[in-house]
């Protein structure tokens, strides 16, 4: 499988499925395959949960006890949306089951799928120490008519490298495949992706293990979704670059946001009109506090990581990083100017999850932009409706409140972070009433400025005129 193939799977390549012979190494009618799944994580949790979904019989290995207490229990340790009925539903009905037995677990199973972190090493280099790990357990398990699927992000060369792994633990003649299917789920809206994607990629060099593979997707597909199929090592690209690009994007409509500050032209007319070229299209062109989450700034780091190891520099893509970080000082410099000077001020924060629908800090771009406010001396007091319990231990230096409105207690500016809906419902003039001056900065342009500066406030977009 040396070249790149696109088909589209959907309701009639299931139809298709459902008539034909199925994949080589499935007999009889085409039914639901018997799959495990490595990692109760993010990634892990949607993955088992929709196949389960989709008919498949899938156990999930999580070696946490306290995780794996609560999901065998049909709760999710952390908030995503639609998840925790999915997961409950399919344990209800028997199609879903948790378990820490990695061993016992794979015995018999058909495909195992592996979504375990990568996170960054010191290097900046991915670390996959979890992976190997697994690896190696499996390798003396595992027989050859499994097939190994990589969910985890992973650098080019690791599909390659767990195969040799296989190999040398006895399965030389007949090899493990491994096939890499990256995951491309956003999260908050991650069960919504998982059933409608905008591709699946899926990377192998047996064709038997990439055709299972299609076929455990193809059985729940409704809409036709284009199906890739490459080499491992190419999968493994597509992934680290749609992140690279992603961020990429977002952090020129950021940088362009501060230009249109300084020209009084509005961002998103600007990013609007530029979205209707079909050759950029109108998403991630929304401007922001920063780009953050687990994902874009790890990704970026392997990729620019690859290539410094090839004596290659991807300028690029080194410069999305720091332009990210110079972006959140940016963000800082806009309440400065607001309220003159941080020293003694106090800042009410609205939102510190990196994103809206999740309660996952990593790499918010809350923390640094808090932290940079401290440090100016400032008194930071904050709220998120998801994320508390997280930011208690992120930013201990922090005042964490209960309620939105409480944030704007003797506030001297108000610091909106996260596009929660819950924000454009704020009680906007009881709060300009509560500050010690009715100062906002709205970096996610979730406001009408019209509306916040009729209840009094000195409003501040990102970009907007
Ligand atoms: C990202 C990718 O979008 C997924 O395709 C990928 O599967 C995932 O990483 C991953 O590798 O696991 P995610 O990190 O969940 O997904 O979040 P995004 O929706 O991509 O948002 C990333 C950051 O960009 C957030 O901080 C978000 O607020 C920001 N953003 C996004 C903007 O500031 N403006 C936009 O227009 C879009």
């Amino acid at each position: 499988m040396g070249k790149t193939e696109v088909e589209f799977g959907g309701q009639r390549a299931k139809e298709i499925a459902m008539s034909g012979p199925g994949p080589k190494s499935m007999s009889g009618p085409v039914k639901g395959i018997p799959i495990a799944v490595v990692g109760g994580g993010f990634v892990g949790l949607v993955t088992a949960a929709g196949f389960a979904q989709f008919g498949h019989a899938v156990v999930c290995i999580e070696n946490n006890e306290e995780r794996l207490k609560k999901l065998q229990s049909g709760h999710v340790p952390f908030y995503e949306r639609d998840l925790e009925k999915l997961i409950s539903e399919n344990l209800h009905n028997g199609r879903l089951s948790f378990t820490n037995d990695l061993e016992a677990a794979v015995d018999g199973q058909k495909a195992i799928f592996i979504a375990v972190g990568t996170p960054s090493a010191a290097d900046g280099r991915a670390d996959l120490g979890a992976l190997g790990t697994i690896a190696e357990s499996l390798a003396s398990v595992l027989t050859s008519d499994q097939v190994i699927v990589i969910k985890s992000t992973v650098p080019v060369g690791t599909g390659k490298s767990i195969q040799a792994v296989f190999s040398e633990n006895g399965h030389s003649k007949n090899p493990i495949a491994v096939v890499n299917a990256p995951e491309f789920l956003r999260e908050g809206n991650a069960v919504q992706d998982f059933f409608h994607p905008h591709r699946i990629v899926l990377g192998g060099t047996s064709t038997e293990a990439v055709e299972l593979v299609k076929h455990i997707y193809r059985l729940g597909m409704t809409d036709p979704v284009p199906i890739i199929t490459t080499n491992n090592e190419t999968a493994e690209l597509i992934k680290y670059s749609s992140n690279a690009f992603l961020a990429m994007k977002i952090g020129f409509i950021n940088e362009l946001a501060g230009l249109c500050d300084s020209t009084g032209i509005d961002v998103l007319e600007v990013a609007r009109a530029m979205g209707m070229d079909g050759r950029i299209g109108p998403e991630f062109l929304d401007p922001g506090p920063g780009w953050g989450g687990s994902c874009f700034r790890k990704d970026l780091s392997e990729l620019t990581g690859l290539a410094s190891s090839l004596d290659h520099t991807l300028l690029i893509a080194r410069a999305v990083l720091s332009a990210n970080e110079q972006h959140h000082r940016y963000v800082v410099e806009k309440a400065r100017k607001l309220i003159g000077s941080l020293d003694g001020a106090t800042i009410g924060v609205l939102g510190l999850a990196f994103k809206a629908n999740t309660s996952d800090m990593r790499d918010s771009p809350a923390i640094p932009i808090i932290n940079e406010l401290l440090d100016a001396g400032a008194k930071v007091q904050a709220y998120d409706p998801q994320a508390m319990e997280e930011a208690r231990s992120i930013i201990p230096n922090v005042s964490c409140v209960d309620s939105a409105i409480d944030v704007a207690a003797e506030a001297d500016c108000l610091l909106i972070l996260t596009e929660w809906q819950e924000f454009q419902m704020l009680d906007l003039s009881k709060m300009a009433k509560m500050m010690a001056t009715p100062n906002i900065v709205d970096t996610r342009n979730l406001l009408v400025p019209e509306v916040a500066k009729r209840h009094g406030f000195n409003y501040v977009s990102m970009g907007q005129a």
